[in-house]
């Protein structure tokens, strides 16, 4: 039978010390990381089920260390070994070379960091590993900021605890949700998702815990409500700060007792669900305006997962625009094929206040109605043309997303945004004002 994720876990043992880079990589990719250093390495424990692999780091060693090194590498004939080559040949070269070609034994060569990834990707002859790809199709990024939420995501996935995803609009939240519930034992039971705004407060209760027969008019036939159906799965409950105060108290008792009620009913039904719920609303704000209540707060914020504003994602920005393209031309006859390099550099300072679904919409829309093979900045509607803003002096066509723009590029310096847009820095605090843009905020 293939092992679930939350059975087997997949290990690294370093011998040496991987860089606070190569850290987190692995983590994302669902790896942990045991250091060792040389002299320390008396026992490894390993459990029977655990997929283990040794790397040899030859980067930082030498001397005792290295005798110490070969040892381990004979006394753990059975550990697949991974060696990583130093950038310099070692004082100590006869041992470094014996060492690597101990490694070489087991893989064909020594490897760099890329090539290591790679190879323990390949390491993974169990089909259940591979899901965890596709589970995070829908939160790519290479950036920083994206392998630490991955590997965050990973640590939270098989507890069985509440998970609050915050974040901006359009930063992943529901697909962070979706990847909780595919990494966590409750996969293959429901994943339901509801918007709690999007619901008439009325009609939520009802939704969420069900009702009996005749509760109130209209309810002709006894309901089933979505913490019933969800049994043994996950409920995710997006907006949760929508949430009206009457449903508020009946996910306290979801939480603390594990119970529901349905409309019309006093007899509580058992439920077994994790809830994970998502917010753009600052709920301590919420609290102090008594709209939600603390000790619900309290209850969801176990565990904190918060997704990133894709501006803060370096590099991602042209990793995602080149994946969305790629992805449209797969179903699509266009005749876009990349981007212009003046639209990479617009897209990489534009502000994107709709984040990763407004990156992929204008994609999309630019690859349709672009004539050429390459999608230039106009076809995006992004980066304003200093042309067009010269003739404005007084800033009038200058909307929002134009100014949060033009803030952007010039790292919300409100001169340098002055000498970008060709106005005064009167107008630029000016548009501020009018477009309630909180400089304060944004820096
Ligand atoms: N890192 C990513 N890689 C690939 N696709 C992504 C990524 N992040 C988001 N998406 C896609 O962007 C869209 C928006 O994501 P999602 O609905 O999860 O965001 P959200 O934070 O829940 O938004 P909202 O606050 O508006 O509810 C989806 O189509 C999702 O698949
Ligand atoms: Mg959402």
């Amino acid at each position: 039978m293939a092992a679930t994720p939350g059975s087997t876990k997949r290990c690294v043992i370093w011998f040496g010390e991987p860089c606070p880079r190569e850290k987190i990589l692995l983590a994302a990719e669902g790896w942990q990381v045991r250091t060792v250093l040389p002299r320390q390495a008396a026992g490894i424990g390993m459990r029977a089920n655990d997929q283990v692999v040794g790397v040899i780091d030859l980067r930082h060693h030498s001397g005792d260390e290295l005798e110490h090194l070969e040892a381990l590498a004979s006394e753990h004939r059975h550990l697949p070994l991974l060696g990583i080559e130093p950038a310099a040949p070692h004082d100590d070269d006869a041992r470094t070379h014996r060492l690597l070609s101990a490694c070489r034994q087991r893989f064909a060569h020594p490897l760099d960091l890329d090539e290591l990834m790679r190879r323990l990707a390949t390491l993974d002859d169990d089909p259940a590993w591979h899901r965890t790809d596709d589970v995070f199709d829908c939160l790519r990024g290479e950036s920083t900021a994206m392998l630490a939420m991955r590997a965050t995501l990973r640590k939270f996935a098989p507890v069985d605890l509440p998970v609050l995803i915050t974040g901006e609009t359009g930063t992943g939240k529901e697909a962070a949700a979706n990847a909780l519930h595919r990494l966590s034992q409750r996969e293959g039971h429901p994943f339901l998702a509801i918007n709690c705004g999007a619901i008439a407060p009325t009609l939520l209760q009802s939704e969420l815990f069900g009702h009996e027969r005749g509760s109130f008019t209209g309810a002709t036939t006894r309901r089933q409500g979505l913490f019933e159906n969800a049994h043994r799965g996950t409920v995710f409950l997006d907006e949760v700060g929508d949430l009206p105060m009457e449903a508020q108290t009946s996910l306290l008792r979801v939480l603390q007792e594990g119970t529901i009620e349905r409309i019309g009913s006093n007899q509580p039904i058992h439920v077994d669900v994790r809830v994970l719920a998502a917010t753009h609303v600052d709920l301590e704000q919420a609290i102090e305006q008594r709209r939600f209540r603390s000790d619900l707060y309290y209850r969801l914020n176990v565990l904190h997962l918060s997704l990133p504003p894709l501006r803060r994602r370096d590099g991602d920005i042209e990793l995602l625009a080149r994946h969305f393209l790629r992805v449209f031309r797969a179903h699509h006859a266009v005749r876009a094929r990349g981007y212009t390099s003046a639209a990479l550099q617009a897209m990489s300072r534009f502000h994107w206040p709709g984040n990763v679904r407004e990156l992929l919409n204008r994609v999309q829309r630019a690859a349709i109605t672009t004539e050429d093979e390459l999608i230039d900045c106009a076809d995006l509607g992004i980066g304003p043309s200093a042309d067009a803003l010269a003739r404005d002096p007084a800033g009038n066509r200058i909307d929002r997303e134009a100014l949060l723009s033009c803030l952007a590029q010039s790292r919300y310096n409100v001169s340098a945004c002055a000498r970008l847009m060709k106005v005064s820095r009167v107008t630029v605090y000016r548009l501020c004002r009018r477009h309630a843009v909180r400089l304060d905020t944004l820096r």
